[in-house]
């Protein structure tokens, strides 16, 4: 009895004492590239908080110029001028990117081809999760909207730039969650049926076989794209949920912070040699597993059609 009441006692000072260790075993995974970035240009997309924040931070002390593709042009600019004086690189800049908006993303990349003669790492790292049944303003589903068709469409808009810019390079920041995600094209916006929870896997599904869709289109171009997992990350993606917030605080000993979450991106956006693997999903800076769903080239093919559909491209 007595021993029981001592583990009880000592089990939450011993995994207190241990976190560090802990959540340096859980997040191995390091980007390891010493490539510096002088004259290279990068966009992020929701840059001004989490795991895109600590990318763009990263790029900036490379020496890249880069771009927070932000919708809060305030927020985004309080964390330009964090990453100017943490890094010394004063070309880090703020656009206003709303991808719940097709007009804003449109606005967005017009004024970025007017303004720059290159880009070459494309980070889509925005993303929403278990957000209430909502739409976007062209009336997409929150989910599917932002993180897949409002990235899809960016990509699009940017890639003839990325293409004489080559080589360059495009990261879409997918989750473990895809592995529940299914494409319902018959229910694509949740009016039939919506779990909050598995609107978040669908849109994640969606961006890896975005990617693996991009990767076969763009073969022989020297644009490679890569989708990447990054990790279980303290950020504040979990603000739709108050069962998800508390877990969050519960474990956040444990899980990476938004630094250690941003280094499969800054590896697939920086290592030497990754051409071969364009197309493929990373975790903890590795190859990763994907479901067998998230490797179906048919859906893959009928999502990049339908996604230009919904979003008035012409489908080639
Ligand atoms: N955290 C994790 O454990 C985890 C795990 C797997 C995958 N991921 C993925 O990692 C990526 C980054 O997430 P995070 O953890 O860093 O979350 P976060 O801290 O919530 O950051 C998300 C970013 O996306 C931006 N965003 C949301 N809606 C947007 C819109 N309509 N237009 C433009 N930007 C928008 C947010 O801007 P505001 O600040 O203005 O809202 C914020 O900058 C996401 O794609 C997420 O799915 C995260």
């Amino acid at each position: 009895m007595i021993g029981v009441l001592l583990l009880l006692f000592f089990l939450p000072l011993l995994l207190y004492i241990a976190a560090p260790q802990i959540r340096k075993m859980l997040s191995s995974g390091v980007c390891t590239s010493t490539v510096q970035l002088p004259g290279k240009v990068a966009v992020v997309t929701g840059a001004n908080t989490g795991i895109g924040k600590e990318t763009a931070k990263e790029l900036a002390q490379r020496g890249a110029r880069v771009y927070l593709a932000c919708r809060d042009v305030q927020k985004g600019e309080l964390v330009a001028r964090e990453i100017q004086t943490v890094t010394g690189n004063q070309e880090v800049l703020v656009k206003k990117l709303d991808l719940a908006d097709t007009k804003s993303i449109r606005a967005f990349a017009k004024g970025f081809l007017a303004e720059e003669k290159h880009l070459h790492i494309l980070i889509n790292n925005a993303g929403v999760m278990m957000c209430p049944y909502s739409k976007t303003a062209d009336g997409f589903e929150m989910h599917m909207g932002v993180n897949h068709l409002g990235h899809f469409l960016l990509t699009l808009l940017l890639l003839e730039k990325l293409k004489e810019s080559a080589p360059s390079r495009i990261v879409n920041v997918s989750s473990f969650a895809h592995h529940l995600g299914r494409i319902h094209f018959h229910n694509l916006q949740g009016e039939k049926f919506y779990s909050a929870g598995l609107a978040y896997c669908h849109s994640k599904l969606a961006n890896i076989l975005f990617t693996r869709e991009l990767a076969r289109r763009l073969k022989g171009s020297s644009v490679t794209t890569y989708s990447v997992h990054p990790g279980t990350v303290n950020s504040e993606l979990v603000r739709h949920s108050s069962v998800m917030r508390w877990m969050w605080r519960l474990f956040s000993f444990f899980i990476k912070t938004p630094q250690q979450g941003a280094q499969t991106s800054l590896y697939c956006a920086l290592t030497e040699g990754l051409e071969s693997l364009s197309g493929n999903h990373f975790s903890d800076c590795h190859v990763a597993w994907v479901s067998a769903k998230a490797r179906n080239e048919t859906i893959a093919r009928r999502l990049w059609d339908v996604s230009c559909d919904l979003l008035g491209i012409p489908v080639d």
